[in-house]
C-alpha cells in the first residue's frame, strides 16, 4: 500500500446559501481545493453526500459534479452513510490512491439542505425507519435519550452540559467559514428553546448548507504541488446498531470505538499522541461521549473534564478549534471532509487565530446518525 497525502483543500463558507445550487457550492468547493493543489485535472473523483435527491432533488450527483467542474469522462463515484458520508468519500479516495489505481483524486462531500420545507425528515431517513422514525423520533429526541442516561449516571448537571455549546462558539469566532461565529453565554444556552428535553436549541447542530473537497495523491508525489504536505497516517472505520434500543449502553459508541482503534492500530499512536481532535458533536452530549470513547478521558468524567476547560486551548486536549458542527455548522455530507481540512490546516500551520501550537499529530471523528457508522482519520504533518 503507498502512503497518501493532502495536498491542497477548499471549501465554502457554511451557513444558509440562498443564492447557489447544490453544483454551485460543490464547484466552489473542488475547485478551491485544486487551485489550493495546483491542478488542473484528476484522475478520479469521490462525492459523499446523504440525501441530495431529498435535499436538492438531483440524484447522480457524482456525475453532475464531474461535468460541472470541468472533468467530464473521469470516473466519480457518490457515496453515502449519512452525516459520514464526508469521512467514507475520503477513506475511499484513500484506497483509490493507495492501491495504487489513480494519483490525483479529489474527495469532497456536500449538502444544500435550507432549500427543503421537511429538514427533520429528511434527516431522520437516516435513524431506524420501523423502530424509531415512523414513531416520530427525530435525531435530537434519540441524543436527548443519551444525555439522560448520562446525566443521570454520571451527575452532569444541566449548566455542565451548557459550557460545551459555549466552547464551541468560542473556538468558532476565529472561523471565517463558521455559520455561527458568535459568542454565546450559558444563559443563553440555558433559556434557548427546549427541542428534547434536556437538549435546547443552542445544544443542536444547525440546518446548514455547505460543501468541502480534499485532494490527495502518493505522498512520493506530494512535493510536486506544495512544500507541506499532511499525511493520512490512518483510517479506522466501522458500523454499529442504527437503532438506538439496540446499543449496549446508551453512552458507550460501540461503531466509535471500534473506529478508533482500527485507526490507533495502524497508525501505531494512542490518545496520548494525539495534539488535538475534530469530532461530531452533532449535540453537545455527542462531544463527550465521543471524547471518552475515543480514550481523552476516562468514562463518566469527560463532561466535567470538558465543562471545566480541558477541552480548550491550554487544557488536556484542544476538541473542535474549528467550533465544531455546533458553531460552525453540520452540511451532513460535508462535515467529514471539513473536519480533514480543519485537521490539514491546523497541521500544516495555517489555522490563523486558531492555530494549536507545534500541532504535529490530528485526530478526526465523523458519525453516522446515533452511532451506526464512525469513520476516525489520524494525520500528520510530515
Ligand atoms: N446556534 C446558534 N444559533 C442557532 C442555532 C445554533 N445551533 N440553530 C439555530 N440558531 C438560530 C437561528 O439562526 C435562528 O435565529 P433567527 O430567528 O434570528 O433567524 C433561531 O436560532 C431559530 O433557528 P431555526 O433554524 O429557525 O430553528 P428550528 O426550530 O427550525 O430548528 C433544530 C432547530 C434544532 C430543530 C434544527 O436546527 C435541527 O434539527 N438541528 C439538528 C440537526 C440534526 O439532527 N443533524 C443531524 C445530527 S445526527
Amino acid at each position: 500500500m503507498r502512503d497518501v497525502a493532502i495536498i491542497g483543500v477548499g471549501m465554502t463558507s457554511f451557513g444558509e446559501l440562498w443564492n447557489q445550487g447544490i453544483r454551485d457550492i460543490f464547484a466552489e468547493a473542488a475547485l478551491n481545493a485544486m487551485k489550493d493543489a495546483g491542478v488542473t485535472k484528476l484522475d478520479s473523483m469521490y462525492v459523499g453526500a446523504m440525501s441530495s435527491g431529498l435535499y436538492a432533488g438531483q440524484e447522480h450527483i457524482a456525475s453532475v459534479m464531474a461535468d460541472y467542474i470541468g472533468q467530464r469522462g473521469v470516473p466519480s463515484t457518490r457515496v453515502e452513510s449519512a452525516c459520514a458520508s464526508g469521512g467514507l468519500a475520503v477513506k475511499s479516495a484513500f484506497i483509490e490512491v493507495a492501491s495504487g489505481m489513480s494519483d490525483i483524486v479529489l474527495a469532497g462531500g456536500v449538502e444544500k439542505m435550507w432549500d427543503a420545507d421537511d429538514g427533520s425528515a429528511i434527516l431522520a431517513t437516516a435513524s431506524d425507519q420501523e423502530w424509531e422514525a415512523y414513531h416520530g423520533v427525530t435525531f435530537p429526541g434519540l441524543y436527548a435519550m443519551m444525555a439522560r442516561v448520562y446525566m443521570d449516571r454520571y451527575g452532569l448537571t444541566r449548566e455542565e452540559l451548557a459550557r460545551i455549546p459555549v466552547k464551541a462558539h468560542r473556538h468558532a469566532i476565529n472561523n471565517p467559514n463558521a455559520q455561527y461565529p458568535h459568542p454565546m453565554t450559558i444563559e443563553t444556552v440555558l433559556k434557548s428553546s427546549m427541542v428534547a428535553d434536556p437538549l435546547r436549541l443552542m445544544d443542536c447542530s444547525p440546518i446548514t448548507d455547505g460543501a468541502a473537497c480534499v485532494i490527495l495523491c502518493p505522498l512520493d508525489r506530494a512535493g510536486e504541488f506544495t512544500k507541506n504536505p499532511v499525511k493520512i497516517k490512518a483510517i479506522g472505520a466501522a458500523t454499529g446498531p442504527i437503532a438506538l434500543h439496540d446499543h449496549k449502553d446508551l453512552t458507550r459508541l460501540d461503531a466509535v470505538h471500534s473506529s478508533a482503534q482500527r485507526a490507533y492500530n495502524m497508525a501505531g499512536v494512542g490518545p496520548g499522541d494525539i495534539d488535538f481532535v475534530e469530532v461530531h458533536d452533532c449535540f453537545s452530549i455527542a462531544e463527550i461521549l465521543v471524547a471518552e470513547v475515543l480514550g481523552f478521558f476516562e468514562y463518566g468524567t469527560g463532561g466535567k473534564a470538558i465543562a471545566e476547560g480541558q477541552a480548550t486551548y491550554g487544557g488536556k486536549i484542544v476538541i473542535n478549534p474549528s467550533g465544531g458542527l455546533k458553531a460552525k455548522g453540520h452540511p451532513v455530507g460535508a462535515t467529514g471532509v471539513a473536519q480533514i481540512i480543519e485537521a490539514t490546516e491546523q497541521l500544516q500551520h495555517r489555522a490563523g487565530k486558531r492555530q494549536i501550537e507545534n500541532a504535529k499529530l490530528g485526530l478526526t471523528q465523523n458519525m453516522g446518525g446515533s452511532g451506526g457508522s464512525s469513520i476516525v482519520h489520524i494525520l500528520e504533518a510530515v
